[in-house]
């Protein structure tokens, strides 16, 4: 048993019963980090982290992600591995979701008066096109790995029109976020941490060549709008803009790709709800509500308490590391009747899969749009949707993701 802070855990799946434990009996949880082997030219690391509070329930992890001023993103980022070094955590500050209020305000401003409801709805027709070439062509094969041939596929698609880049350019994103969000997979980026600064390099090159492209020539595309925005008479400066930029291509593409493998396996695994979608096409919006509870793409984010306090009745020191594990919250039964039962009507559904509060997930609504219309798309063939052998699952205890899922329709 390795516990729920190692990475390999996830492999065999998200320990559901030993969250439901946890939130009956230890709500805020005391857990030691396994030690883990990182490589780098200079040698094998082998790493602990200081520990952290694992927090459970529905109603801390949204209490914690509101008392911004308490539970911080800035002062060692929001991913549950520390950054090594001093230049390390300033480089994880320039992220937009591990930034703290005044900065994270303004920047957040600055993307959100491009990022805009508007700007997706423009999305709609390009993403209708793209799904339905996609469903066409697995449908016409029968069988396929409903991993690369159509859930990473989609988010690729759109993030290359949402960014204004060529579309053959999409393996590029696919390359850079496979290495970053799966850093602790042996098929991906291994632990290798040099491997890991080489794609900022090479992702970021990429990133002010196409800027400096669309100052010159303005388009309509995100990177234009970036590019040229102002926010109190500023501009994003060329590293702000390189690392927003390499956060919308990470967080438009793994996670997409995981909420629409991750929910074609839940469908798989329950034929009666399958058959209710297949009857029902009204139930598309509540289906993807569901279908993002059920598989919550991101498990945590984690933040660190600037001042002794108190969480859930659980005392926590000034420094310490605290883990919000939506996915747990997702389960709670306090919230959610009968939790462990996919319920493709339920409502309401006040899921965390977003997050919530001030760093609420800026794609949500691009991710709602993407998986409601592939999901309408795929509806008519899916009734005879099942497995065509065993899933594999990636290692990672960040994001509840899938490498290969073989289907047949
Ligand atoms: C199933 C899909 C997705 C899930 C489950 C998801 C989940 C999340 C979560 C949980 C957060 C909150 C982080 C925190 O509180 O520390 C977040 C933030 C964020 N997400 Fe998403 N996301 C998804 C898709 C997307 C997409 C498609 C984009 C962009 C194209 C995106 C961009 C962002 C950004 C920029 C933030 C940071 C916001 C901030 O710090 O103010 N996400 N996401």
């Amino acid at each position: 048993m390795t516990g729920i802070a190692h990475p390999a855990t996830f492999a065999a799946g998200v320990p559901h019963d030993t969250f439901a434990r946890l939130r009956r009996d230890e709500p805020v949880a005391w857990t030691e980090e396994p030690v883990l082997v990182r490589h780098s030219a200079a040698g094998r690391i082998a790493e602990r982290g200081s520990g952290y509070w694992t927090v459970t329930r529905h109603a801390a992890v949204a209490e914690a992600s509101r008392r911004t001023d308490v539970f911080s993103s800035g002062e060692r980022g929001a991913f549950l591995v520390d950054p090594r070094t001093k230049a390390d955590l300033a480089r994880t500050r320039e992220l937009l979701v591990n930034m703290d209020a005044p900065r994270h305000t303004r920047i957040r401003r600055l993307v959100t008066s491009v990022f805009t409801p508007r700007a997706v709805r423009a999305l709609a027709d390009g993403i209708r096109a793209h799904a339905r070439g996609l469903v066409a062509s697995v449908v016409e094969r029968g069988r396929f790995d409903a991993v690369d041939d159509l859930a990473a596929e989609l988010p690729l698609l759109v993030l290359a029109d949402l960014l204004g880049m060529p579309r053959a350019d999409r393996h590029l994103l696919f390359r850079w976020s496979n290495h970053l969000v799966g850093f602790d997979d042996p098929e991906y980026g291994g632990g290798d941490i040099d491997a890991y600064r080489q794609v900022f390099v090479e992702a970021f090159s990429y990133a002010l060549e196409l800027a400096a492209q669309r100052r010159a020539r303005p388009g309509e595309d995100l990177v234009s709008l970036l590019a040229t925005a102002e926010v109190d008479g500023r501009r994003l400066s060329d590293r702000e803009f390189c690392h927003f930029w390499m956060l919308l291509v990470v967080a438009g593409n793994e996670t997409t790709r995981h909420l629409i493998s991750g929910s074609l396996h839940a469908l798989a695994e329950h034929p009666d709800q399958l058959a209710r979608l297949c009857a029902e096409p009204s139930l598309v919006p509540a289906a993807v509500e569901e279908l993002l509870r059920w598989v919550t793409p991101i498990m945590q984010f984690r933040r660190t308490a600037t001042c002794d306090t108190e969480l859930d009745g659980q005392k926590i020191a000034k420094g310490d590391k605290v883990v919000l594990y939506y996915v747990s919250a997702n389960r709670d039964r306090a919230v959610f009747a009968d939790p462990d039962r996919l319920d493709l009507g339920r409502d309401p559904n006040p899921h965390l899969s977003f997050g919530v509060g001030a760093h609420f997930c800026l794609g949500a609504s691009l991710t709602r749009l993407e998986a409601r219309t592939l999901l309408e798309e795929l509806r008519p063939h899916l009734a005879g949707l099942a497995l065509d052998g065993a899933p594999e699952r990636l290692e990672s205890n960040f994001v509840n993701g899938l490498k290969s899922l073989p289907v047949r329709l």
